[in-house]
């Protein structure tokens, strides 16, 4: 089949690769109709994670069944499914919380498992002609017997949407609430989203990029273009010097300064700054244990100076992590349904498989008019 290869930093290749296949009665096997490429692809694709070279990436994927294992009960062929970024068993002990970001089973010895992802466990991504999908019964999530004419939209339930989601349940937001969002990627947008289907009275999200924070406004926020270092004062006026009540980190450890250069600790103490006291911050933007890649010396260890003092002070609270994707994925999709949701507005190129290398690079550099590409590996 041919599949999108990761060689080494900016080297991803199309490649005639072994055919995905069942491995375990358990599996399911799923035709790619539509596969992402997502900001968390761009820290592998710049040589900023561990990957291993050879790998197949992609972990935001839509398709059709066309093979079940022997043990799979509940998923048919023929059923459209949009698969979780991340696997889980669904019976360890995290997966019965609903933590399935988290699950200790599927990738023994590490808590978590996803598809073309480093330090995720070997799962091969979906950037590609087909997808084995572990645990097939527990991770397919079926969509509409409809659902052909909404797959831009639907395909986002694989991360962008419900990881914008879990930023604001980490941050606690409430109706009527105000909430300021780092980052106007898919997931600060989708995350905008959210806050504007949760009800928030006003939603603020921080950006450089003109494309993307447009499509912030399109999203119901205030759009604060940060491109001359003023958007902390800009929320602070905008919030009567108070603070937003809550704040979602949605850029990660490759945030940079107005001039571009990575100063990780940045949006984090922006946050500590923005959000109002006792308020409380979600953090979804990827940080790693260590970053040997990093000019910043303590980032190289995984740490920041992180203004805890300020943070203290003002008693405020923060969670972390990866979205637990199958925690929301169903009521997103009842919601995209029932055209209550529609988060395939941030899309901005439908391209073949051949093309995504090209693809990479342009999304890489936030080229203008480039905020979200989706992959047609049967185009
Ligand atoms: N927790 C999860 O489950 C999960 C899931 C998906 C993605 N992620 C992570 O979320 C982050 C965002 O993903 P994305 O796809 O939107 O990525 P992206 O790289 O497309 O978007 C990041 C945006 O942040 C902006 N930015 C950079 N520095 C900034 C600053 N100081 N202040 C405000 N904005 C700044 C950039 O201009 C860019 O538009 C990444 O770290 C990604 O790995 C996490
Ligand atoms: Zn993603
Ligand atoms: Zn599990």
């Amino acid at each position: 089949m041919k599949a999108l290869v990761y060689q080494g930093p900016r080297d991803v290749r199309v490649m005639d690769m072994p055919d995905a296949k069942i491995e375990r009665p358990t599996d399911v096997l799923v035709k790619i109709i539509l596969t992402n490429i997502c900001g968390s692809d761009l820290h592998m694709y710049e040589g900023r994670t561990n990957m291993e070279s050879g790998r197949i990436l992609g972990h935001e994927n839509l398709g059709e069944v066309v093979e079940i294992g022997k043990a799979v009960d509940r998923i048919k062929i023929g059923d459209k499914v949009c698969l979780p970024f991340n696997i889980g068993c669904g019976f360890c002990k995290n997966c019965e919380r609903g933590l399935t970001g988290y699950c200790l089973i599927a990738n023994p010895g590490m808590a978590g498992a996803a598809y073309g992802f480093a330090g995720m466990g070997p799962f091969s991504g979906g950037q590609a002609e087909y997808l084995r999908v572990p645990y097939g019964d527990f991770n397919c999530l079926k969509l509409p017997p409809d659902s052909e004419e909404k797959f831009n939209d639907y395909v986002m339930l694989s991360d962008v949407f419900p990881t914008g989601y879990h930023a604001t349940q980490l941050a606690g937001v409430l109706p009527g609430e105000t909430v300021v969002i780092y980052g106007a990627g898919p997931v600060g947008l989708m995350a905008a989203h959210s806050a504007s289907i949760k009800g928030a009275s006003q939603i603020m999200v921080v950006d450089r990029h003109k494309d993307r924070l447009a499509l912030a406004e399109e999203a119901g926020a205030i759009a604060i273009d940060d491109s001359d270092g003023s958007g902390v004062d800009q929320i602070m006026e905008l919030t009567k010097g108070k603070g937003a009540d809550r704040g979602c980190e949605c850029v990660g450890y490759q945030c940079c300064d107005k001039a571009g250069h990575e100063v990780p600790n940045l949006t984090m103490n922006n946050l500590v700054e923005t959000v109002r006291a006792t308020g409380s911050i979600g953090v979804v933007g990827v940080f790693i244990p260590e970053d040997p890649g990093a000019k910043d010396k303590l980032a190289k260890q995984g740490q920041m100076a992180f203004d805890f003092g300020k943070f203290w002070i003002k008693g405020q609270r923060i969670a972390t992590g990866q979205a637990n994707v199958k925690a929301y994925n169903r009521q997103l999709r009842d919601l995209i349904a029932a055209g209550k949701a529609n988060p395939s507005f941030i899309v901005s190129h439908e391209l073949p498989l051949e093309q995504a290398p090209e693809a990479y690079k342009n999304f890489d550099e936030r080229k203008d008019g480039w905020t979200k590409v989706l992959l047609r590996p049967g185009a």
